[in-house]
């Protein structure tokens, strides 16, 4: 299995352009499934995610192309409305093509992709508002078969907590009902943001409010059309957080600052000085930083959940003590055991992280066992003092394209080693 090594504390300088967000583009692959036509998707970031997506596009007969981040899918013959259990594991929010499905073919049988690393992931607020919409659900053990008993009708779906992937099925589950669907406490990131801006460019008839509710017209059905994938705000913040642990000065452009606001200001308590434009964002840090206390992951525009590890990850020798607090998912800290093993004084309680800061952290050999929680350990690594070697790589490429090229470029010493037997 081939492995990062990373010497650290080298300070961070120079230009990297931010890219195109994980989250955007795999509810938007979900979606081709729904338009009769060719989708044209640009700024898709070559990630494993990205590829397990076009995989199950694939398996339901879209003929799927990519020329570098441009992807192309044609789905105008959907051949088959079920997701083996090989390829809805592959990726734990495969379960956004089941709205997708409903929508084209009536009907879907997937398995329940199940949790993971961070929590138990279930999808009662997905099934509960299907039903809603006229969905009837078969549950065949690990599979789960679905089918429109007459039609699809619009209704409202009020839900219990703004779940983003609740919110991206119900979206793709309603544009071709007949009717009216409103979502209150609907989720606000900006990739659902994205998602409806994907839809209405093919024909479909999408209104975002600001507070939460979202309002779905249906319509008869969704034309090809082209799009542009938003940034990826979570990899803008980790690398943020690289810079601000080993000190540096980084232009980040192709950003949408506008979408980390809840973040910034914890650059700049820990010390960090930013200068933010609409599409850029540059911040410079002597490497010194100060603790902050009470950081509280909440739903979109609350700070990301997806920040909370590598954020986590700068403040270890941050001057004093830092309190984050995970609210969104139940086990959301595996990364602080490795952290701990650099030298890092962490206590977790519950959903709460206490980190002592330390002088300096030392390198060690350490496992990636989640996506952010990975990119946790590489933000550490940066900042340690000696040699880290990290494995675990395949939790990493889920979500940071190139990790190691883009980090180099801003003249970090890391390498990722062959293959090994
Ligand atoms: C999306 O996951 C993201 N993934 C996650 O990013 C992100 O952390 C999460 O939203 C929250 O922002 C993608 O977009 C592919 P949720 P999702 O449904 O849709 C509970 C990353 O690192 N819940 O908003 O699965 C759930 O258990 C990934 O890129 C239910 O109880 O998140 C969790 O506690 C990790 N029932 C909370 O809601 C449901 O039916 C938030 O989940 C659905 C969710």
């Amino acid at each position: 299995m081939s492995e990062i090594i990373v010497k650290g504390t080298k300070k961070l300088e120079g230009v990297l352009p931010v890219q195109g967000s994980k989250n955007s583009s795999l509810p938007i692959l979900a979606a081709c499934v729904l338009v009769d036509g060719v989708s044209v998707l640009h700024n898709c970031p070559f990630l494993s995610d990205v590829d397990a997506a076009v995989r199950i596009l694939e398996h339901l007969g879209c003929v799927v192309t990519r020329d570098g981040h441009t992807l192309t899918v044609d789905s105008r013959s959907i051949s088959c409305c079920n997701i083996p259990e090989n390829l809805m594991r592959e990726m734990r929010s495969s379960i956004v093509f089941l709205g997708s499905l409903v929508s084209r073919c009536k009907k879907a049988r997937l398995f329940t992709p199940g949790g993971c690393e961070i929590g138990l992931r279930p999808i009662d607020l997905h099934l509960s508002a299907l039903r809603s919409l006229g969905v009837s659900i078969e549950d065949e053990g690990s599979a789960l078969g679905f089918e429109v008993r007459e039609k699809l009708e619009g209704t409202v779906i009020s839900l219990s907590f703004p779940s983003v992937g609740a919110t991206e099925n119900i979206m793709l589950a309603s544009v071709f009902a007949e009717g009216r669907t409103t979502v209150l406490n609907a989720a606000r990131e900006p990739e659902i943001l994205d998602l409806a801006a994907f839809l209405n460019k093919c024909g479909c008839k999408i209104f975002v409010g600001s507070q939460g509710t979202i309002v779905i017209d249906g319509v008869k059905k969704a034309h090809s059309c082209e799009h542009t994938i938003i940034p990826d705000r979570i990899v803008a913040l980790t690398y943020m957080s690289a810079v601000a642990c080993c000190g540096g000065d980084v232009l980040f452009q192709k950003a949408d600052t506008s979408h980390f606001l809840s973040v910034t200001g914890v650059f700049e308590a820990a010390g960090c000085r930013l200068e933010t434009k609409k599409d850029s964002v540059r911040i410079v840090s002597s490497g010194k930083l100060k603790a902050v206390r009470d950081i509280r992951t909440l739903p979109y525009p609350g700070f990301p959940t997806d920040a909370q590890a590598p954020i986590s990850a700068m403040l270890c020798t941050a001057e004093g003590t830092s309190v984050i607090v995970e609210n969104i998912f139940e086990s959301r800290f595996n990364h602080v055991g490795e952290l701990v093993r650099m030298g890092a004084r962490i206590k977790v309680e519950g959903r709460v992280a206490i980190i002592d800061g330390v002088k300096a952290l030392h390198g060690a050999h350490v496992r990636a066992v989640d996506l952010r929680g990975g990119s946790a350990l590489v933000v550490a690594a940066l900042g340690a003092r000696g040699k880290t070697v990290i494995s675990g790589l395949k939790h990493i490429d889920r979500g940071y394209e190139r990790i190691e090229e883009c980090l180099q470029s801003l003249g970090a010493q890391i390498e990722r080693s062959a293959e090994s037997g």
